[in-house]
């Protein structure tokens, strides 16, 4: 199709900064079902307006992304329907994407009340609560902010990457709040209990066993499996790695179920998330944000997560990489 004047949503939603997003998410949150309210976010940490802005102003994004560190696949314009399968929206993608669409020419009210219109929509259509599209609805915002029209409307069709959740949401709670069998008889076990750390709750086999007190990243590799037919980032285990101390930012992960089954964040990674860039969704006094690094997260009961494809180093050299690329 012929390239399109920005429609008048788009300009909206561009006038929008990062903030705003997160105070709309703030408006929703308890209106957004249980089964996707620590999910909704999670994928707003993983693709962050800054990032998107940075790689946009750039006449040079190649340059910008070397500059920020970029690794892994950082390009939200690839992964449209994969990046949004481990929300249980998901299951309504294709609807959500339409509905956006739909509404491209619509006048706006707040962006809570557009984001709930467009769940609305969706819910009417597919005769579910408006609570499970809520999630979805404004990470569909967020895509069309970030890839626009044309690219949204090539995908309106497709569904998001299989395989899903469970389409009964209850079902999706009950696994994520099932104690593992060390949970259960802990006090059989003392120290060599062990956890249940579910990396892609969507299948069976995607978890691993973490002993008590284990950082994420190393009990990841206890897996004794190499994960880089799936990303080059994962060479022990399916969480990314590289240093293991928390300088490298690899492991950046989101944590769906269970995040106070952690150890309480540290000032230490506290500094370093901030660095990385990747606490933009993490209020300061949170003890146990949903947003870590596997490598400084131990264990201390069952956590169900979702790992980011790409990571990168968003506050320390994009500032200077933005001056000399003349983007600042
Ligand atoms: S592996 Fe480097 S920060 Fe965790």
């Amino acid at each position: 199709m012929a390239v399109m004047e920005k429609t008048r949503l788009l300009s909206f939603l561009e006038a929008q900064s990062q903030d705003a997003w997160l105070r709309a998410l703030d408006e929703i949150d308890a209106s957004i079902h249980a089964v996707d309210r620590e999910a909704t976010r999670v994928w707003f940490a993983f693709w962050p307006l800054e990032l998107h802005d940075a790689l946009a102003a750039s006449p040079d994004s190649k340059e910008i992304a070397r500059l920020m560190d970029l690794e892994g696949n950082w390009r939200l314009e690839e992964q449209l329907d994969s990046s949004v399968s481990f929300l249980y929206g998901a299951h309504y993608w294709a609807r959500v994407k339409n509905a956006v669409l739909a509404e491209a020419e619509a006048t706006t009210g707040s962006l809570a009340a557009t984001i709930r219109s467009i769940a609305q929509k969706v819910s009417a259509a597919e005769r579910v609560d408006p609570s499970l599209v809520l999630g979805i609805a404004a990470v569909g915002l967020m895509m069309f902010r970030q890839v626009g029209f044309e690219r949204l409307e090539r995908s309106k069709n497709t569904t998001a990457a299989p395989p899903l959740l469970p389409q009964d949401p209850a079902k999706v709670l009950a696994r994520r709040e099932r104690k593992s069998a060390d949970g259960l008889f802990t006090f059989l076990k003392g120290v060599n209990r062990k956890w249940d750390v579910r990396w892609e709750e969507k299948r069976t086999a995607g978890m691993f066993r973490a002993i008590n007190g284990q950082d994420i990243a190393m009990a990841g590799g206890d897996t004794g499996s190499d994960y880089r037919h799936l990303d080059y980032r994962r060479p022990a285990g399916p969480v990314p790695v590289e240093c293991r101390v928390g300088s490298c930012g690899y492991c950046w992960i989101g944590l769906l179920a269970g995040r106070e089954n952690l150890s309480p964040i540290t000032s230490f990674e506290r500094e370093r998330l901030r660095y990385f860039g990747y606490d933009t969704v993490n209020p300061p006094e949170d003890t146990n944000p949903m947003i870590r690094l596997a490598c400084q997260s131990q264990c201390q009961g069952d956590v169900t997560l979702a790992i980011s494809p790409w990571n990168g180093e968003l506050d320390r050299r994009h500032d200077e990489g933005r001056k000399k690329l003349g983007t600042a």
